[in-house]
């Protein structure tokens, strides 16, 4: 499974891109407000820091808007893909966008009938937001498992991105489950390494090594 990393912060991508935890970056408004930097200068950095996909997000609500907007974010960057809401008109600009050539993340995907019409539109990615489902009591891994076996089913190509991920066991479960990317906050992704014993063990070969009065350098 590959590790996009859910964030504007430029620090944190570096530093997980530093461990080769990074396969690309997705962003969002929400999270570009959070940076508190200007759109584009942002988006720019990002590009630079990974040859993997950055996910910049549309803010027009047409189709025509959208696919303008898109045509200028391509601009930033030979590695942006265009992130599209899924409604009718965010598919018809994902339509237009892939049949150029270019990459499309359909995001705000919450059933699996949206996935297998992003998939029909030609989708790169597909953004189903498993956080959010289980926030209003229906299982987000349900959700991936779905859409899973439709896109084997039918041979789409489509990425799934299990998106919306707040815990390490959505992680883990997205892997499980054949998600082909896990897009994670930078908090999480770090977390993954976390073990206790790890830390013990550490602790106890450090103590040990003390005692052995020896230095490998
Ligand atoms: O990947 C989408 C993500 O940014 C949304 O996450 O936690 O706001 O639901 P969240």
């Amino acid at each position: 499974m590959k590790f996009f990393v859910d964030t504007a912060e430029i620090a944190d991508i570096r530093e997980l891109a530093e461990a080769g935890l990074i396969d690309g970056v997705t962003t969002n408004p929400s999270l570009i407000a959070k940076s508190g930097r200007d759109f584009r200068e942002v988006v720019a950095e990002i590009c630079k820091e990974t040859d993997g996909p950055v996910s910049a997000e549309v803010t027009a609500l047409d189709a025509p808007g959208m696919i303008r907007e898109g045509k200028s974010l391509l601009e930033i960057g030979k590695n942006i893909a265009v992130k599209v809401p899924l409604t009718l008109e965010g598919l018809k600009a994902c339509r237009a966008l892939t049949g150029e050539g270019h990459m499309v993340n359909v995001t705000l995907c919450f059933n699996a009938n949206q996935a297998l019409l992003a998939a029909k539109a030609g989708a790169s990615f597909i953004s189903p937001f498993l956080g959010r489902l289980d926030d209003n009591g229906i299982d987000g891994m349900e959700l991936v498992e779905e859409i899973r076996q439709i896109y084997d089913n039918f041979g789409f190509d489509t990425e799934i991105i299990a998106a919306s991920v707040r815990t390490i066991n959505h992680v883990k479960y997205a892997a499980l489950a054949g998600c082909d990317i896990a897009t994670v906050p930078p908090a999480i992704l770090k977390s993954l390494v976390k073990h206790p014993l790890t830390d013990k063990g550490i602790e106890q070969f450090m103590a040990d090594w003390k005692k052995t009065g020896q230095k490998i350098l």
